[in-house]
């Protein structure tokens, strides 16, 4: 079985698709995940639903994060957070793979499932997995009481509202946000220095007035939208915190547009997927003003010099691109967050102009309950 929903019982709110209702309440959204959580005099954050004590936070060796679908990209970008921030070593994964692996349940390894339904199946069944094998579980989930929520020790509410299209938008982008939380959180009870909490602090501050500038850039999004829907393939390419971004993307393209989409690191363009390569499957390049901008200069030149057409997206006009779609700029560590938006308004705009289901796109459930 699959959760079904009724449309009749939720508010479009003048919206042609409850997708785009869901796009355009981020920065609400994003303000509630935040909302009593930041603690300025330490610098940090409080998560009261962790139940996790600050031995236990110290404790952690490794992390381990497990969803599926957007929920397994948006882990992505969370171990990446934790890494960064926190320095304990984190990876995602599908949450069925995993089970299905007879994984190595380590003591010293903190797990994370992440689920905006909770409901989903591989990913509570993973979680009861690691129950019995006495592991330690938190959850980041959106349904309030899911299963998910219910089993696991403790966790993080994304607080997004319903979310209703069967395609995931704001609960990825709170996902992303609810992980800068506790990679903040676990760096500052380890090295993460006041100055950088607080520099990360006021980042997420700035966050839904950002989003909510991305935002106003529609109308020119549906143009490209428009002109790149068309494509026979599109490739989405990024590098570290680029590529999770560009996973999502090319996922979202997909499940609402039926357009196909690759995602590629784009250090690996060369090892395979350049010889696809020509006018008609152009690519979308995550290119944010890091330290990997020249690498990723380096990427859109080999992509031109094989005809490719070129979408970037980033801080700033890419002269080697064909068109560039611009993000306001905040702490690097954040730039995922912000960078994934206005690709979810390329996914939604595509499906538009093709006359597709966007929220109930054929062969998809929004929640899938059945292995
Ligand atoms: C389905 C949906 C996806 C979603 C995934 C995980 O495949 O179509 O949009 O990302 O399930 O759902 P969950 O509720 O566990 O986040």
């Amino acid at each position: 079985t699959t959760v079904e929903w009724d449309a009749e019982n939720y508010d479009i709110g003048g919206h042609d698709h409850f997708m785009h209702k869901e796009i355009f309440e981020q920065p609400e959204a994003v303000d509630r995940v935040l909302r009593g959580r930041i603690d300025d005099r330490f610098a940090t954050v409080h998560l009261g639903g962790l139940n996790l004590d600050a031995r236990e936070a110290r404790a952690v060796r490794r992390v381990k994060i497990l969803g599926c679908g957007s929920a397994y990209y948006s882990g992505q970008i969370g171990a990446q957070l934790i890494e960064e921030l926190a320095r304990i070593p984190a990876d995602a994964e599908p949450a069925s793979e995993f089970r299905y692996r007879n994984p190595v349940v380590d003591p010293d390894t903190l797990y994370i499932a992440v689920s905006q339904s909770g409901e989903t199946y591989d990913t509570l069944a993973a979680v009861q997995e690691l129950k019995r094998k006495g592991a330690k579980v938190l959850g980041v989930v959106n349904v309030v009481g899911s299963a998910v929520a219910r089993e696991a020790d403790g966790g993080i509410y994304l607080h997004a509202g319903p979310e209703v299209c069967v395609v995931s938008t704001k609960c990825f982008t709170n996902t992303a946000v609810a992980f800068a939380l506790l990679a903040l959180h676990l760096g500052r009870v380890r090295d993460l220095s006041v100055a950088d909490g607080r520099r990360i602090l006021d980042g997420l501050r700035k966050l839904p007035a950002q989003i909510e500038e991305i935002l106003q850039q529609e109308e020119r999004v549906a143009e490209l939208a428009a002109a790149y829907a068309p494509a026979r393939s599109m490739m989405f390419v990024g590098r570290v915190r680029g590529y999770p971004v560009a996973r999502e993307a090319a996922q979202k393209l997909k499940e609402v547009s039926y357009v196909h989409a690759e995602a590629y690191p784009a250090s690996e363009l060369k090892h395979g997927p350049l010889a696809l390569i020509e006018p008609d499957v152009p690519t979308v390049a995550v290119v944010p003003d890091d330290e990997l901008l020249e690498k990723n200069r380096a990427t859109l030149e080999e992509i031109k010099a094989r005809s490719g057409r070129i979408l970037a997206i980033g801080h700033q006009e890419q002269r080697t691109a064909d068109h560039t779609l611009t993000v306001p700029r905040n702490e690097p560590e954040l730039d995922p967050i912000l960078l994934g938006i206005p690709l979810q308004l390329l996914a939604y705009h595509a499906a538009v102009h093709l006359g597709r289901d966007v929220d109930k796109p054929r062969n998809l459930a929004k929640s899938v309950t059945v292995e």
